[in-house]
């Protein structure tokens, strides 16, 4: 699909990843809607720097726990676009640790609310706002984790394992118009409130001895978003992570 000139939706796309996905679509020509859901002042930024590349772009927030506030997210997306998007990245999240002995409820239904249920509310909204022709493209945001469990963070683990099966249900029942792929990221960025020297220990025995790029990850996204015939794929972006030491 040829991105330039299209409207894109990215989740959680006022800062880190999120504005690094926002600003490669604006980049590759795609009108952007900087979806937030508390970082205001830093998605009317990201928004003034993805302008910059002469596309149009907007802030929209919405608690994307609140099952309620997604419907009216993609009909406002389409207002402001004049057209619905044709991109939808679904990249909020939250990352909590908590073992299967110590995870919380709370816990457990935050990650299955933002992370597996707003994805899909939101595909479900993509795809009834593009009808049964007008092509399209979602990527999902997950983790390599989510192919390779470890112990530390079970609800985040398994609602990014949802998604991965969510991608592949997708990809069959919107097809042939709509191509539905995840990406599964290794370590990019350190969590909030970790630093680099976290991030270095985390990657010190994985096969590239680094985390990725942001440019890495954004490569990966526009890769995707412009092939046609790749659809229920799960792409590997972990510097060989899941290879194991
Ligand atoms: N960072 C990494 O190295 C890494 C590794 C593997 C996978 N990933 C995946 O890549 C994606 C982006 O990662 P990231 O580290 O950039 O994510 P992040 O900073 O942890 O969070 C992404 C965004 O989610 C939004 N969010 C949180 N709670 C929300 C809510 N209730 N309603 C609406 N939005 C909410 C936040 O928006 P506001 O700031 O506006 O509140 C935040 O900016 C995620 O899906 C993550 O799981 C990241």
């Amino acid at each position: 699909m040829e991105l330039r000139g299209k409207g894109a939706l990215v989740t959680g796309g006022a800062r880190r990843l999120g504005r690094a996905f926002v600003l490669a679509l604006a980049e590759a020509g795609m009108d952007v809607l900087v979806h937030y859901g508390h970082a205001a002042r830093e998605a009317e930024r990201t928004v003034q720097e993805a302008r910059r590349y002469g596309v149009r772009a907007f802030a929209l927030q919405a608690d994307l726990t609140r099952a309620e506030e997604i419907a009216p997210l993609m009909d406002r997306t389409t207002e402001l676009l004049g057209t619905p998007p044709r991109v939808l990245v679904n990249s909020a999240a939250v990352f909590k640790a908590g073992t299967l002995r110590d995870t919380t409820l709370d816990n457990w239904v935050e990650h299955m609310r933002l992370n597996l249920r707003a994805p899909f509310l939101l595909m479900q909204a993509f795809a009834r706002a593009l009808g049964s022709q007008t092509p399209g493209k979602i990527v999902n945001i997950a983790d390599w984790r989510a192919l390779y469990p470890g112990r530390k963070y079970v609800a985040y683990t398994v609602s990014k394992a949802g998604l991965l099966t969510l991608t592949l249900i997708a990809a069959r029942e919107l097809a042939p118009h709509i191509q539905v792929n995840a990406l599964a990221l290794g370590a990019v960025l350190p969590p909030p409130g970790e630093d680099e020297a976290y991030l270095q220990r985390l990657v010190q025995h994985i096969p590239a001895r680094r985390a990725a790029r942001v440019e890495e990850v954004t490569d990966a996204l526009l890769f995707l978003l412009r092939n046609d015939y790749i659809t229920g794929e799960t792409l590997l972006v972990d510097g060989g992570a899941h290879l194991g030491t």
